[in-house]
C-alpha cells in the first residue's frame, strides 16, 4: 500500500487523531462504546447530483438518526471511483471514514493494473443498500427511436456517435461497455466526473447518449427532456412503465443493474462495523427512504442483504463474474 497521503486522508487523518485524544473520543483506549463521538463522513466516489450522491443522500440522515451523531456525504471524484476507493482504504479503521460504492467495486480489479488497493483485503463490508436499475437514454434529438434504431445508427456512424460514462470502472462505462460488445462497434468514450454533470449534457445535446441508472434519469425521462430506449433489467422499471426491457427491445445481452454498498477501511472494529449495519437496515426500513427509491426506479434490500456477511459474500461473487465478463468483452485493464 502505499505510503503517500492524499491532503483529503491526512485531513481526515487529523480530525480521527485529535478526537481520539480530546475529551469525549475513545482516548486512543480502544473503548469503542461511545460510538460515534465526533462527525462520520461518508465518501461518494463521484460528482454531486449523480446517482450514487443520489443514494447515499437519501440514507445519510436515517443513518445518522440510528446512530445517534451526525453524517457528512463528502464526493471525492476521479477514476471511475477508483480514487476515492483507493482515499478510503488508507484512511484511519475508525469508524468515521465510510465508503458508499457500487459494482465499480467489483469491476475495477478487471479493469486497472495497478489499482492500489484490493478491494477484499482493504475493506471491511459492512452492507448492501440498493440495486439499481439501468436505462439506455439518449439527448432528446438524437435520430433513433427505438433501441434496435440505435444499435443500426452506431453501426453506421460509430466515428461521429459519442458514449458518455464516469469514467472506467464506473456503472455506466460497464453498461456502455457492454452495449458496445452486443452492438459489435466501438465508439468514442466522453468521461465525465459522475453521470450528474453527464445527465446535464444530454440533456444539452452536447453528448449523444449513455447507459444510466434510474435513480438519475427517472426525472429527465418522465419529463421528457431525454429519450430512453430500455432499462437492463428482466422486468419493467414500475415508475417507467413506457419504457421496454432490453429483452423487449431485441439486446437481451444488455442486463446489468448496480448494486451498491457501504464499506470501511479494513481493521475498523467489529463492534463499529455492527453498530453501522444496524444504523444502515433501519435507515433501509424508513418509509421515507422506501418511498423516495421507488419513485427513482429502486428499492432497498432486505435486511439480511444489509449484514456486512452477504455483502462480503456478494463482493467476492462479483469480482468473479465481472472479471470473466470484462475478459470476454475483450476490454485490457490500463
Ligand atoms: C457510475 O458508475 O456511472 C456512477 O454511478 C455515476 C455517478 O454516480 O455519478
Amino acid at each position: 500500500m502505499g505510503t503517500r497521503r492524499p491532503r483529503i486522508i491526512a485531513a481526515l487523518a487529523a480530525v480521527s487523531l485529535a478526537a481520539a485524544c480530546s475529551p469525549g473520543g475513545d482516548g486512543g483506549d480502544g473503548d469503542t462504546t461511545g460510538y460515534p463521538e465526533q462527525n462520520i463522513t461518508i465518501v461518494v466516489p463521484f460528482s454531486a447530483g449523480g446517482p450514487t450522491d443520489t443514494v447515499t443522500r437519501m440514507i445519510a440522515d436515517p443513518m445518522a438518526e440510528a446512530l445517534g451523531g451526525k453524517i457528512v456525504v463528502q464526493n471525492v471524484e476521479g477514476a471511475g471511483g477508483t480514487v476515492a476507493a483507493g482515499q478510503v482504504a488508507q484512511a484511519e479503521p475508525d469508524g468515521y471514514t465510510v465508503l458508499m460504492h457500487h459494482i465499480g467495486m467489483s469491476t475495477a480489479p478487471a479493469l486497472y493494473k495497478d489499482l492500489g488497493y484490493q478491494p477484499l483485503e482493504d475493506f471491511a463490508t459492512v452492507g448492501l443498500v440498493t440495486e439499481v436499475p439501468m436505462t439506455v437514454v439518449a439527448r432528446p434529438d438524437f435520430p433513433p427511436a427505438t433501441l434496435a434504431d440505435l444499435t443500426a445508427y452506431v453501426k453506421a456512424n460509430q466515428d461521429k456517435v459519442t458514449l458518455a460514462n464516469a469514467g472506467r470502472g464506473a456503472a455506466s462505462h460497464l453498461c456502455g461497455l457492454l452495449f458496445q460488445s452486443a452492438a459489435g462497434v466501438k465508439l468514442q468514450e466522453v468521461p465525465y466526473q459522475g453521470t450528474g454533470p453527464a445527465l446535464t449534457d444530454l440533456v444539452g445535446g452536447q453528448v449523444d447518449f449513455m447507459c444510466d441508472q434510474t435513480t438519475n434519469t427517472s426525472g429527465q425521462i418522465t419529463a421528457g427532456k431525454i429519450k430512453a430506449y430500455a432499462v437492463t433489467t428482466p422486468e419493467r422499471v414500475k415508475s417507467l412503465p413506457d419504457v421496454p426491457t432490453t429483452t423487449e427491445a431485441g439486446m437481451p445481452q444488455l442486463q446489468v443493474s448496480v448494486w451498491h454498498g457501504l464499506y470501511v477501511p479494513a481493521g475498523t472494529p467489529p463492534e463499529v462495523v455492527q453498530k453501522l449495519s444496524g444504523a444502515l437496515q433501519k435507515a433501509l426500513a424508513d418509509q421515507a427512504v422506501i418511498d423516495q427509491m421507488a419513485e427513482l426506479g429502486t428499492a432497498p434490500v432486505t435486511a439480511a442483504d444489509a449484514t456486512p456477511e452477504t455483502h462480503r459474500a456478494h463482493l467476492e461473487e462479483q469480482i468473479e463474474t465481472w472479471g470473466k465478463v470484462i475478459a470476454d468483452a475483450g476490454v485490457q485493464a490500463s
